[in-house]
């Protein structure tokens, strides 16, 4: 394959703004290593509520199953805050995930030299370096698990259900330990086994998984203590395994020990292409706009599509080194700037990080 169909969704926010850096990033790969990219942009989210009155039309969807690979911005902001779960702007987000059977998604969390003044840990701790990839479960779970509203005597009551199946559970665990094969072999499977009975089910059929990989190590922790230990010392994490719910929390909480969350790039995978490839950050209103939000988590999730649904190895280390290469030079925006850096915005980040990649040996 020498041609790849790529479905960009800027989404909202920031979106846009961080999505059009990582296609000239890609663009530049394409020059560079002589691929054909070809872009589709895909109208998804709260934009997609605007124009179409839903967050994930049919044809969207359908455009971005068509495609090799899906990169997405973000979706979501207040102006949509207040509409109803079907209508809401997120939807487009899960509707994808699951439509696509995309169960996997693959945070890496590394802390580089180059942040380490960014990364809010004492010094020693900081020293030991963070190298962590947090494999969460992406389509079931309290996410997807029945949730509704009933009138009751005290009141209206809400409810949302934490549900997993062993299938499930079963193909994360393989996902998280195939990939610690291919690093330290070290797992730690997070779950509320003291209090949940769906986390005595993960528990259970994560230590059965475990059996599988006997040269890999796994142990069990509940996710209060694995916030906790993320703090004390993230260096004795190689993979952390966990449910949706608790990746999403535990993703963000690791992305700020590696200096922002401006950094941090994700790969949704499932059993079958298309994969989908994000930023783990969400569309943050706030900034969006001003060219301050930091491209690099997206351009980032363009090297882990190289990777993943291309297999293209030199394509996406290429990448990486050229952001490296960027922060080597005393470039960054707001998020990551400290005293003798040069502050960039967005776009001038995108397009350093372009040159750098046609500079490239
Ligand atoms: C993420 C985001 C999403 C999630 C939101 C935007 C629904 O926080 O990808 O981590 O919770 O999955
Ligand atoms: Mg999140």
């Amino acid at each position: 394959m020498n041609e790849y169909k790529i479905a960009v969704v800027p989404g909202d926010g920031i979106g846009p703004e961080v999505t059009a850096g990582a296609v000239m990033a890609l663009e530049a790969i394409g020059e560079k290593f002589k691929r054909k990219f070809i872009f589709s942009e895909v109208i998804a989210g709260g934009c997609a509520v605007d124009l179409f009155g839903e967050p994930l039309p049919k044809e969207s969807f359908d455009a971005c199953k068509r495609s090799d690979a899906v990169l997405l911005g973000a979706v979501g902001g207040k102006k949509w805050d207040s509409l109803t779960d079907r209508f809401r702007p997120e939807n487009a987000l899960f509707a994808l995930r699951s439509g696509l059977g995309l169960y996997a998604n693959i945070r890496p969390a590394f802390l580089y030299p180059q942040l380490r003044h960014a990364c809010p840990l004492r010094l020693d701790a900081a020293e030991k370096g963070i190298d962590i990839l947090i494999v969460r479960e992406l389509t079931g779970g309290i996410y997807f698990g029945e949730r509704g509203r009933k009138l009751t005597e005290n009141g209206t009551s809400a409810y949302d259900t934490e549900i997993y199946n062993e299938k499930e559970i079963r193909r994360i665990a393989t996902v998280a330990f195939e990939a610690a094969m291919k690093r330290k072999r070290k797992i730690t499977s997070v779950d509320k086994a003291n209090v949940l009975e769906s986390s005595r089910l993960w528990r259970d059929v994560v230590s059965s998984v475990a059996k599988d990989y006997p040269g890999a190590a796994l142990n069990h922790m509940y996710v209060d203590n694995a916030a906790m230990q993320l703090i004390r010392d993230p260096s004795q994490f190689d993979v952390m395994l966990t449910t949706n719910m608790f990746g999403d929390i535990l993703s963000d909480e690791a992305s700020q020990l590696t200096g922002s969350i401006g950094m941090l790039p994700s790969a949704c995978l499932g059993d079958q292409s298309p994969g989908l490839f994000e930023p783990i950050h969400g569309s943050a209103p706030d900034i969006a706009g001003r060219d301050i939000a930091n491209p690099i988590a997206a351009i980032f999730s363009c090297a882990m599509m190289l990777k993943h649904s291309f297999d293209l190895h030199d394509e996406s280390r290429a990448v990486e080194t050229a952001v490296l290469r960027v922060l080597d030079l005393g470039y960054g925006t707001a998020d990551i700037f400290s005293q003798g850096m040069t502050l960039i915005g967005t776009e001038e980040m995108g397009s350093r990080i372009a040159d750098e990649i046609r500079k490239g040996e």
